[in-house]
């Protein structure tokens, strides 16, 4: 693998922004370029801290998205670099947990997704793989792939909670802007 040098934390976008609500292009061919991105991501994503980051949500409308559910401190990490990420089976039981987004600081929903899927995705080595998730790494799989169809969790929500926070990240950007 080509040398991919050091890595830079990229921007976040936040909710609202037409840029999250795209759908996003399928990868031809894992470039240094999307390495670069990719590398970038994961720096950005556990700088955060956060367990996913998707490609959209740093501007690039490409179908890539990064994770680690890992969450002891103790215990080794494991990045996973997902290009066309698809969902090949979903388990018929649901599980309900709290989503978060980078994108939506702050702003926690309970949301009901399937409890496990397999996904299958093009990987940094340029080989397909496919994995059975569970637990944390099945939902997060499954809000990062949203993300890649311009989905956000609170998409899930009522309208009427859905506007609550947009208005709130309206004012976070607002106050951003005035320093
Ligand atoms: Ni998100």
């Amino acid at each position: 693998m080509a040398y991919i040098g050091p890595m830079t934390l990229r921007p976040i976008l936040i909710h609202p922004d037409p840029r999250l609500k795209k759908v996003c292009d399928p990868v031809a061919e894992v470039t240094d370029e999307l390495r670069v991105a990719a590398a970038d991501m994961l720096e950005t994503m556990y700088d955060a801290p956060g367990v996913g980051l998707a490609a959209p949500q740093v501007g690039l409308t490409k179908r890539l998205f990064v994770m680690d559910c890992i969450k002891d401190p103790e215990a080794a990490p494991r990045p996973i670099v997902l290009f066309n990420p698809e969902i090949t089976w979903t388990s018929e039981a649901r599980n309900v947990y709290e989503e978060g987004c980078l994108s939506i600081p702050e702003q926690y929903a309970e949301v009901e997704r399937p409890a496990e899927v397999r996904v299958r995705w093009l990987g940094l080595d340029g080989a397909t793989h496919e994995e059975h998730f569970a637990g944390l790494w099945a939902t997060c799989a499954q809000h990062e792939i949203d993300h890649l169809d311009g989905r956000l969790f609170i998409d899930y929500l009522s309208p009427l909670k859905r506007q609550l926070i947009t208005r709130k990240m309206e004012k976070l950007k607002r106050d951003r802007a005035r320093g």
